[in-house]
């Protein structure tokens, strides 16, 4: 039986990032596997993001659960480049984009591809996609051993208006407990350089909960990063997943996630940054609107870890964590045909319950709620009487609604990693549950 959400809060409070729902150890093979014009024929393909994921690492970060793989030679990286051409060709041709409205590139470390990797990439999606590059935004993820400036000048005049930066802690304290490798000085000069690139946005990724942050320690790396006048920052509390290098060395997260969540979120607020969801925070004067909507328009993943959405069905390769499977399931990609590309083989189908659900938890874990009056537009029913949920949170005090929207309160947004799993269908925490991570 589901745990309820009163058990669920009087525990540690950090039951899992609902960024994707349903999460891929939900998806399972597709039998028989979906041909991509079919899956994408009743879209609306006027405002797709085009996501596109590159598996490698400089080294594995101790902390890491996601789909990367480190230093992987030459030829893997030209395989799998070679394939991800493939892959745009074919998926292109299948789905018939009529305007790509936002393009990121994720990883792993997409900075870690040279150049004349990265030129022939934007060539070949060019090519492929309809991509008004100078008028979208376009994000891209770097790590601080890989920026140069004429990397970043290649990613400006491309059109790239934001850079997200790995930077995890500015304490040499905390990277030597997240297991980061940090060589000295060169977390200064990534971000001087991002700096002086002129990027519109400048992302920083922070970590809490390392062993040994105390409020003091904290306090120092996050008035670091403000002297770097971010416009974003993300605060990610410390997960210590399955198979990961801090889990393996039996460390475990601080047990003071919440006071230093606090701590920061207090502070960023009183700083002039917005509080958009329990991780992100903007400086208030930034706007960097799209028309993709991710509640309604899909994402293209082209990439060994790329997901993809349809409003019915969410499809991408294989997942896993440890080295040997994620090789594997790369040297799978790298093997793959225009005709093995042209359809999805692994996923979860998503029935209207489904859909329903993952609209609610998107929209309810932002700042901007969950409005009762868009929900009747895409669904046809009424949000309160399909959402008994939003009843019990509103009673718990962590959500409230004043009248248009529903909004999690400042107690709700700092639970927001219980609420996210407890939303969650008994049927996807099921598949969840059963899925053996490789
Ligand atoms: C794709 S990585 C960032 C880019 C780049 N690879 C780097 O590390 O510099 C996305 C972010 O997720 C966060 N992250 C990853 N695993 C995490 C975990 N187990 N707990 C908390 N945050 C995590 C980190 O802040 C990381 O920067
Ligand atoms: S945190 Fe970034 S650099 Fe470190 S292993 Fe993960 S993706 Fe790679």
């Amino acid at each position: 039986m589901k745990a309820s959400l009163a058990q669920r809060l009087s525990q540690e409070g950090y039951d899992g990032y609902a960024y994707a729902y349903p999460h891929k150890t939900a998806y399972r093979p597709l039998d028989p596997p979906v041909p991509l014009a079919e899956a994408w024929k009743t879209e609306d393909k006027r405002r797709i993001l085009l996501y596109v994921h590159l598996p490698f690492c400089e080294m594995r970060c101790g902390f890491c659960n996601l789909f990367t793989t480190v230093q992987p030679g030459v030829s893997l990286v030209d395989q799998t480049l070679a394939a991800i051409h493939r892959q745009s060709e074919i998926v292109a041709r299948e789905i018939q984009a009529e305007g790509v409205a936002q393009a990121a590139f994720g990883g792993g470390t997409p900075s870690f591809l040279t150049e004349s990797q990265l030129e022939a990439l934007f060539r070949k999606l060019d090519q492929d996609w309809p991509i008004p590059w100078d008028r979208i935004p376009i994000s891209f993820e770097v790590s601080p051993g890989t920026v140069t400036a004429s990397k970043l000048a290649l990613l400006r005049s491309r059109g790239v208006d934001r850079i997200s930066l790995g930077v995890q802690s500015f304490v040499p304290e905390d990277l030597v407990a997240l297991k980061r490798p940090q060589p000295k000085g060169e977390l200064a000069m990534a971000c001087e350089l991002i700096r002086n690139a002129g990027f519109k946005v400048f992302n920083i990724d922070l970590i809490y909960g390392a062993t040994g942050q105390d409020a003091t320690r904290w306090q120092s790396s996050l008035e670091q990063a403000l002297a770097w006048r971010p416009e974003e920052i993300y605060l990610y509390p410390l997960y210590v997943g399955k198979l990961t290098h801090l889990d393996r060395s039996g460390r475990r997260p601080g047990d003071d996630r919440r006071e230093r969540y606090r701590q920061a979120r207090d502070f960023l607020v009183g700083s002039g940054y917005r509080q958009i969801s329990m991780r992100l925070f903007r400086r208030s004067e930034v706007r960097r609107d799209s028309e993709h909507c991710c509640q309604e328009d899909g994402m293209v993943g082209l990439g060994p870890g790329a997901r993809s959405y349809t409003r019915g069905l969410h499809y991408s390769t294989e997942y896993a964590v440890g080295q040997g499977g994620v090789r594997l399931i790369i040297e799978n990609f790298n093997q793959r045909t225009q005709a093995d590309f042209a359809e999805a083989d692994y996923g979860a189908v998503l029935d209207q319950t489904e859909q329903k659900r993952r609209f609610v938890i998107k929209s309810l874990l932002r700042s901007e709620g969950v409005s009762p009056a868009s929900y009747r537009r895409l669904f046809g029913s009424y949000l309160d009487a399909d959402f008994p949920e939003l009843g019990e949170l509103s009673r718990m005090e962590l959500a409230e609604n004043d009248g248009h929207t529903w909004r999690l309160t400042s107690s709700g947004l700092e639970a927001s990693d219980t609420i996210g799993p407890w939303l969650y269908s008994p049927e996807t925490e099921e598949r969840m549950a059963a899925y053996q991570l490789t």
